[in-house]
């Protein structure tokens, strides 16, 4: 791959993860033999746009009559905040009567000794003792219970070059491909030298911080005593039924069981007994080079797309090179385990959870005392995962916990027409992962999941992206971003809409509220989108108004209450009129659908996080790739890069270049949030 091509597809999150190719699962052409028509869910139908012409046909006038009435009495939402009004500009917005108050920015100090922050003259040393790049998951971990005081953990998914380092982009005009009597401006950026290659790892990872709230503000500790920053270089454990596996051995490493680093660490989770779960996503943009096309790892590596050369690594790291360790991304797309009471613990690749683009690890305990991780596959028509320990959570004795995740079962969700769900077991032995398809070990399925999945036919979905489980009613939210690719012939019930711009969320009610169950039931919560526009076919309740409606689903949060969060990746002038943000939506009673608009990001940035916290009078977000972007708004009307940003928030300041930070939202004055 040519380098130019690969640098500026460093660019966006959108390129690693909305890259134009059509998905990389080579089954989901399949036709379904017929068009089966979207599995509505009636009260959103009732409530959608949509309704005045479809409707007739398929409800009876009374319960057009009772939807009536409900309209009239006014819905009764759970969220109670005057929301923010959409739209594109330089700066955050929170809702009337909250402060956004900014704990953490790219290059903050996290330590004592920390060097103070000098873009202009970064290293990999003082990278390494200072806040990362494009804050992700973020999670609490409390101190003795408490909502005021604990340990903040924060994945760094991925660098933006262009917005981080000084003096590596030029601006050059391109025939524009869909009118070629006009040229458009494109950055290229010049060849990354070994610096920035080592600042740019030391970038990745995650940051584990003590923190604490003093006089309703939070602040960070910075000589926590357990605080950590893990990077692409930190060494870790490869454990469960993969590690030893000859596959995942390597010249540096002949026990397959030691690997250095984490990458692309999107969303995660925050166990029971308080560890912290960083999931690698997409994996295949770090590694470069070519492997032979008949080397047994060819197709492996395919149904992953690697590799992409997003970035230079493997010119410095030969291990990022698979011409030179064909075996190396074997080690990453796992699930890494980090015990943070440890400063000095070595993170823990649990393979038992497979090996895909894992999205996040959200995870609850189920009835029997199972603890159930939900799993998205972030990739067009891949799959939704769960894994179910053998084990059970023993809340008296962290130690006992530590390691549940070696051991259990790692199930596909099989999503019918019916509107139920099976969820099949990635079993060795069961079904069609035997010898005979090339899986010789339980190994073998863990590390070729998608292929395993594949062959037990999964329903291939449209990006799953966060999941989020409600601990109060035993259902699960499925966040599913968008796949453009999808043709009318690969409808399916659970992916209702070919071309599906705009992403959509299931509602799965696990059989008998327990979350370990193999079945269950499910429905469409929403079809995202502007509902104004009648061929997007959104189904947002009509309570909900032009702020209101949002499209891109990504992560999601169930708060103590039982009230889902979702934020945002891919709103932009463009696309919908308005940037990322999070938004409260309804999920109970007459108000379900209706979605509120409590957050939203600077220009060019993407919503990650989010976070409630136990008590609910603390928000936590993070603003991913603030910047990087502004082409398409009017406010900017060109490419974003170092020297000419489309915001440099959230500082302000002409010799600061824009901050991915993450916010702790709070009421003026206290109390619950929302
Ligand atoms: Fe990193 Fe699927 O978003
Ligand atoms: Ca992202
Ligand atoms: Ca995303
Ligand atoms: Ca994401």
């Amino acid at each position: 791959m040519n380098e130019h091509t690969s640098m500026r597809a460093a660019f966006r999150t959108s390129q690693l993860e909305d890259a134009d190719g059509e998905g990389l699962n080579p089954t989901a052409n399949r036709t379904m033999g017929e068009i089966i028509a979207a599995r509505f869910s009636r009260r959103n139908f009732l409530r959608g746009s949509l309704a005045a012409t479809a409707i007739a046909a398929t409800v009876s006038p009374l319960a057009l009559i009772t939807a009536d009435n409900a309209r009239a009495q006014g819905a009764t939402s759970r969220f109670d905040f005057k929301e923010v009004e959409a739209g594109v500009d330089a700066h955050h917005h929170v809702a009337e009567g909250y402060d956004a108050d900014v704990l953490l920015r790219w290059g903050d100090a996290l330590f004592p000794d920390s060097p103070e922050f000098d873009p202009t003259k970064q290293t990999p040393e003082a990278q390494a003792r200072q806040f990362g790049y494009n804050n992700d998951y973020v999670g609490f971990i409390p101190i003795d219970g408490s909502s005021e005081h604990g340990y903040l953990v924060v994945n760094h998914e991925y660098t933006n070059e262009h917005l981080m380092f000084p003096g590596i982009v030029k601006v050059v005009q391109k025939p524009d491909e869909k009118d070629p009597t006009k040229t458009v401006a494109e950055l290229e950026l010049a060849d990354a030298d070994e610096n920035r290659v080592n600042v740019e790892m030391a970038a990745h990872g995650g940051t584990v911080v003590e923190i604490r709230k003093v006089d309703g503000k939070w602040q960070v500790v910075r000589d926590g005593a357990k605080n950590r920053r893990i990077t692409a270089m930190t060494e870790m454990e490869l454990t469960g039924p993969a590690a030893g596996h000859d596959r995942l051995k390597t010249s540096a490493d002949s026990t397959g069981r030691k690997v250095f680093g984490t990458v692309n660490n999107c969303a995660g989770g925050v166990t029971p007994w308080g560890t912290y779960i960083m999931a690698e996503e997409n994996v295949h943009g770090y590694f470069m080079g070519e492997l032979p096309a008949d080397h047994p790892e060819a197709a492996n590596y395919k149904r992953m797309g690697i590799p992409e050369s997003t970035y230079a690594w493997g010119k410095f790291h030969d291990r990022f090179d698979v011409s030179k360790e064909p075996n190396e991304p074997n080690r990453f797309g796992w699930v890494v385990e980090v015990d943070v009471e440890d400063p000095n613990s070595t993170p823990k690749k649990r393979t038992a959870l497979g090996r895909f683009k894992h999205e996040g690890a959200d995870n609850i305990v189920s009835k029997n005392g199972h603890v159930v991780f939900y799993l998205g596959d972030d990739e067009r028509f891949d799959y939704v995962y769960k894994f179910v320990t053998a084990g059970t959570y023993n809340p008296d004795d962290r130690a006992a916990n530590m390691n549940l995740l070696d051991e259990g079962t790692l199930y596909v969700a099989k999503f019918e027409e019916d509107g139920t769900i099976a969820w099949l077991p990635l079993v060795h032995g069961e079904g069609p992962l035997t010898d005979a398809n090339g899986f010789a070990s339980q190994a073998d399925v863990l590390i070729e999941t998608r292929r395993a999945a594949d062959l037990l036919e999964a329903t291939p979905m449209d990006r799953p992206e966060d999941i989020g489980p409600d601990g109060k009613t035993g259902r699960v939210y499925v966040m599913l971003t968008n796949n453009t690719k999808r043709k009318d012939e690969q409808v399916d019930a659970a992916n209702p809409r070919a071309k599906n711009a705009f992403g959509h969320i299931i509602e799965i009610a696990e059989k008998d509220g327990d979350f370990a169950a193999t079945t269950g039931t499910w429905e469409v919560l929403l079809k995202c989108g502007d509902p104004s526009v009648a061929e997007v076919g959104a189904t947002f309740s009509t309570e909900t108004t032009k702020n209101g409606w949002f499209g891109m689903p990504d992560n999601c949060h169930v708060d103590t209450s039982g009230r889902l969060w979702v934020s945002t990746d891919g709103n932009s002038p463009k696309d919908t009129g308005r940037t990322d943000g999070l938004w409260a939506v309804d999920t109970e009673g007459d108000a379900r659908g209706t979605s509120k608009l409590f957050f939203r990001v600077p220009v060019g940035a993407e919503m990650c996080g989010p976070l409630i916290l136990p008590d609910e009078q603390t928000a936590f977000v993070a603003v991913q790739h603030p910047g990087d972007g502004g082409d398409d708004w009017d406010g900017f009307g060109r490419p974003s890069y170092y020297e000419d940003l489309s915001t440099r928030w959230p500082d302000f300041r002409d010799d600061m270049p824009v901050r991915p930070s993450v916010l702790a939202i709070t009421k003026q004055g206290g109390g619950r949030i929302a």
